[in-house]
């Protein structure tokens, strides 16, 4: 053994190559932590010493090589502000550029995951060896980062401008097929024959077959292209992927020109360089916000385990209702490996809904993502029925049927005397009070809310609420399949609009009212749009449903008068009274008009204003972009503080991942809680003082007035 640590051994196995393994004891993955860092120093040095070591192979113990650097410890090192985080990348890059010096052929062989920094360890060798179950990359990107230990100096030394530049701005994860074409590894193998093909390099290496000494140069100097094919890859990238990223992304720009500065010099330069452009990146709001999800999306998933635990086992599912969502929520069951029976009163309903599943089935075979037997399996799961026959069978009924309490309360106790006694019954209403449904159950106790959002099968959160009777087992069990569905379970407690929708209305409120003031809804949805939701509040009303919309006000009003029953006639009623009911009749605030291949595309109607000129009382003028966010972003985060008070959601952490996988809240702001930690608690408060004038939505919850006092943020 030449060296053996927590996360590192060094062994020689003959010939005089050495396995220089990483396998992070205690943890299921490996990943550069800090000690890993301090062991690769230590391993490195071990190597050096030995002169009887010719030859690596670096291996990993686990299924993954190595997932990359550990994001926990990136808050700690990021606190240290710009200079210190380059000062910690300057010991760190000494590290790894002390390892690719180490004067002996090395080959990484690559098993699984190789991203990030683990993927920058392999790029310290000279050779690259992957299994066909690899996946390669530098995502840093999508954290708001770009690499920083090296990555942006060996890659495009490796695979060329054009190529790296595509790589790091986009973040792409790489097949080892793609990965091999571009020239980031030097071949595929099966897994098993994986280190034999590396230990093979490394002996043509030694043998002189391989020119090794000439491949570890090229990663030291400035990379060999000419001025004018530098400045043509540069721009091409910049007006291919930054259109792309769009404004509110900095990390592709900064990576972009990262590598402009740095092509042209030698490795040890090229480096420093890096550093100084990463901590840039580093200390961006975006990074903090995108890094933020990461450790939220960490929380969620914790917590859906810690269920987990807890549920029974689900063998069987029911869904009753097959319309969008009921068929959905079997499409998307029956994909992920659940039978699911689903039930309906219509023949056409049930034809309808395995349609669908058969038409988003077909599509993934089309894309060469499913074979066709695969398709045919997954059919055969869903198991459409017009009566409960074996009822007795299943482990959980999602019920679906139409949004009308006394239907579902019917149906509900119907079922209820048809399965067995351990039987969940979960509901997936929008506006229906789970503790309400509750009552007309014998078992209360089994019975909970399972909200799917539109469609199933594209939105990854599912919301399981828990009514005032419903067990924690019976919360596990809708936890365990939410999960099994391949969504993101969120446990939220039972009130008007649930967590998400809750949110969502007082953010149309204050659109409502912004129309009202005699702000135009398309200026409203385009500054909305600039930052950085998918789609405005007009254009989203339509395509949620106008009439869907107006019924979850009501509901909404009744729930919260006190702040959400509005004292004047709103511009989305207005399109409601006028059967405008969004895309699903083609006319809301917008009109959709087929193109040429049929497709629906949305267009501005005139009608649309003469419509509202009787609720619009303000003057109708071009309003301040800033004023548009504030008042909108204040009316949908108070909301959210108000859950959190309520104790409706437990973390902000669930919350903002909520907000961010159910309504699409712009993942680079992190979600409502994030967004009042980035403007400062106390700013905010003094945004919400100033527009509490226009009601009690936007007055500032006590909750942040003595967060701001005792200068706390929800992030810390
Ligand atoms: N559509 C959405 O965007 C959305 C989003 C989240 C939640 N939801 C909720 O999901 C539920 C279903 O909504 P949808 O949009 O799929 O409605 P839908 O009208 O498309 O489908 C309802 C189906 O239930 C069937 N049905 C009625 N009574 C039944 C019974 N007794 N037994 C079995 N089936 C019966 C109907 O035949 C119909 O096929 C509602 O509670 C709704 O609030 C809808």
């Amino acid at each position: 053994m030449i060296y053996s640590g927590n996360a590192i051994s060094v062994q020689t196995l003959s010939d005089g190559i050495a396995e220089f393994k990483f396998d992070l004891q205690g943890e299921s993955v490996n990943k550069l932590n800090r000690a890993t860092v301090q062991e690769l120093k230590e391993a490195t040095a071990a190597v050096k010493a030995d002169a009887s070591v010719k030859g690596l192979i670096v291996t990993s113990g686990k299924s993954t090589f190595i997932v990359g650097a550990d994001i926990t410890e990136f808050g700690d090192n990021f606190a240290q502000g710009e200079a210190g985080i380059e000062e910690w990348l300057g010991v760190l890059n000494s590290v790894f550029n002390g390892f690719e010096d180490l004067d002996i052929p090395k080959v990484a062989a690559i098993n699984g995951i190789a991203f990030g920094g683990g993927f920058e360890v392999c790029l310290g060798c000279e050779y690259r060896v992957a299994s066909t179950a690899a996946k390669v990359g530098l995502p840093e990107v999508k954290l708001g980062l770009f690499p920083g230990f090296g990555g942006t100096v060996r890659l495009p030394r490796v695979i060329g401008i054009d190529n790296a530049l595509e790589w790091i701005a986009t973040g792409a994860e790489k097949r080892p097929d793609v990965a091999l074409k571009d020239g980031a590894i030097d071949a595929v193998v099966v897994p098993e024959k994986l280190n034999e093909a590396a230990i093979d390099l490394v002996k043509q290496a030694l043998a002189g077959k391989l020119n090794w000494k000439a491949r570890r140069q090229e990663k030291l100097v400035p990379v060999k292209l000419s001025p004018i094919e530098q400045m043509m890859a540069f721009s091409s990238a910049k007006g291919l992927i930054l259109a792309k990223a769009g404004t509110n992304y900095p990390a592709p720009k900064l990576a972009i020109e990262n590598l402009e500065q740095n092509v042209n010099l030698n490795r040890d330069e090229a480096v420093k360089i890096e550093s100084k452009g990463f901590a840039k990146a580093a200390v961006t709001p975006q990074a903090t916000a995108l890094i933020g999800v990461f450790s939220a999306d960490q929380v969620v998933k914790k917590m859906a385990k810690k269920w987990e635990k807890l549920s029974h086992p689900i063998k069987q599912a029911a869904v009753l209702g097959a319309g969008i969502m009921g068929g959905g929520i079997a499409y998307q069951a029956a994909s992920k490996g659940t039978p699911i029976v689903m039930k309906d009163i219509r023949d056409e309903a049930l034809a309808l809904g395995m349609g669908e599943a058969t038409k988003l089935l077909a599509n993934q075979v089309e894309k060469g993502r499913l074979t066709p037997v695969k398709m045919g399996e997954t059919l055969s799961r869903i198991r459409p029925t017009l009566n409960y026959g074996d009822f007795k069978e299943v482990d959980i009924v999602i019920e679906a049927v139409v949004e009308l309490e006394k239907v579902k309360a019917a149906v509900l106790s119907e079922v209820e005397t048809l399965v067995h006694d351990n039987t969940i019954l979960a509901s997936n209403t929008s506006t229906i009070s789970i503790t309400s449904l509750a009552k007309n159950l014998k078992r209360p106790e089994n019975f909970v809310g399972m909200h799917f959002f539109n469609p199933v099968h594209m939105m990854p959160l599912v919301e399981v609420i828990r009514g005032e009777k419903s067990s924690d087992q019976a919360i596990a069990t809708t936890v365990a399949l939410a999960q099994k569905m391949g969504k993101v379970p969120v446990v939220v407690n039972d009130c008007p609009g649930f967590l998400v929708n809750r949110v969502l209305f007082p953010y149309f409120g204050a659109f409502d009212l912004l129309v009202k003031d005699g702000a135009d809804f398309q200026q409203i949805d385009k500054v909305m749009e600039k930052f950085g939701w998918p789609m405005g509040p007009a254009y989203l009303i339509d395509v949620v449903g106008i009439d869907t919309g107006v019924h979850g006000a009501d509901v909404m009003a009744a729930g919260f008068p006190d702040r959400m029953k509005p004292d004047y006639k709103g511009s989305i009623q207005v399109m409601y009274e006028n059967k405008r009911l969004g895309q699903k009749n083609d006319k809301g605030f917008y009109v959709y008009v087929a193109d040429k291949k049929g497709k629906k595309a949305k267009k501005v109607d005139p009608t649309t204003y003469e419509l509202l000129a009787p609720v619009v009382t303000g003057e109708k003028r071009e309003f301040d972009a800033q004023e548009i966010i504030d008042r909108m972003m204040v009316a949908l985060c108070n909301e959210i503080v108000r859950c959190l008070e309520d104790k409706i959601v437990e973390t902000p952490a669930e919350a903002d991942m909520a907000l961010i996988m159910g309504i699409g809240f712009p993942p680079f702001r992190g979600g409502a809680a994030r967004y009042i930690d980035q403007t400062g608690v106390a700013a905010y408060v003094a945004l919400c003082d100033k527009y509490a004038h226009l009601g009690k939505a936007y007055e500032a919850p006590q909750l942040l007035r003595d967060m701001a006092a005792a200068n706390k943020s929800f992030y810390g």
